[in-house]
């Protein structure tokens, strides 16, 4: 009964630790998660090639807005969008990307099965994401060749996003 006290409390603790203390500036508090590079879906490319043909972080910062500014104007994703914290979102996706494409950053949000959880989102609106994406990038200069390793590499995080 005491040990099971204690593994109680010790795993509350591992929880409170590894998850961020207090909503970021500016963002809507979350409920508590472990926080992990692991939550970011996939494994970094490992070639700076392909992180200089994003032109570093700030050209991925400048694709994730132009992402979320295209996704929110769209009249199919918009409403999907629209009732959570875009604040929060651009923050993720800046350190989620930078660190899928080598940036050196760390990934402190959600795993993509909890951050799509009883969303509702379908095929169709994965790819309206995509068509996004591929804009913001070939407006930052990313070639096709470029643009279609990253693809690649958040393709199979179509499982953990979409709701059948
Ligand atoms: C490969 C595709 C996708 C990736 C990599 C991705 C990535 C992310 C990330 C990093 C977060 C934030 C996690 C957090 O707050 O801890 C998030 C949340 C969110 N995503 Fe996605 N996403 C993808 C596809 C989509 C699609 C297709 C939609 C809808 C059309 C969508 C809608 C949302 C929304 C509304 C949130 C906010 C959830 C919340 O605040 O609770 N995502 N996504």
């Amino acid at each position: 009964m005491r040990l099971a006290l204690w593994a109680a409390l010790a795993a509350w603790l591992l929880v409170l630790d590894d998850a961020p203390a207090r909503a970021q500036e500016g963002e809507e508090p979350v409920a508590p998660y472990v926080q992990s590079d692991a939550n970011a879906g996939a494994t970094p490319i490992d070639d700076p090639a392909v992180l200089a043909a994003f032109n570093g972080r700030d050209g991925i910062n400048r694709i994730v807005d132009r992402t979320v500014d295209l996704s929110l104007e769209d009249p199919q994703l918009g409403p999907i969008f629209q009732p959570f914290d875009m604040v929060r979102l651009r923050r993720t996706l800046k350190e989620q990307f930078c660190y899928l494409l080598g940036g050196g950053c760390t990934y402190t949000g959600r795993d993509m099965s909890a951050s799509h959880a009883d969303m509702g989102v379908q095929t169709r609106d994965f790819n309206l994401l995509v068509q996004h994406l591929r804009t913001a990038m070939r407006e930052e200069g990313v070639s096709n060749r470029m643009q279609n390793r990253f693809l690649a590499v958040l393709a199979p995080m179509h499982r953990d996003v979409v709701q059948r």
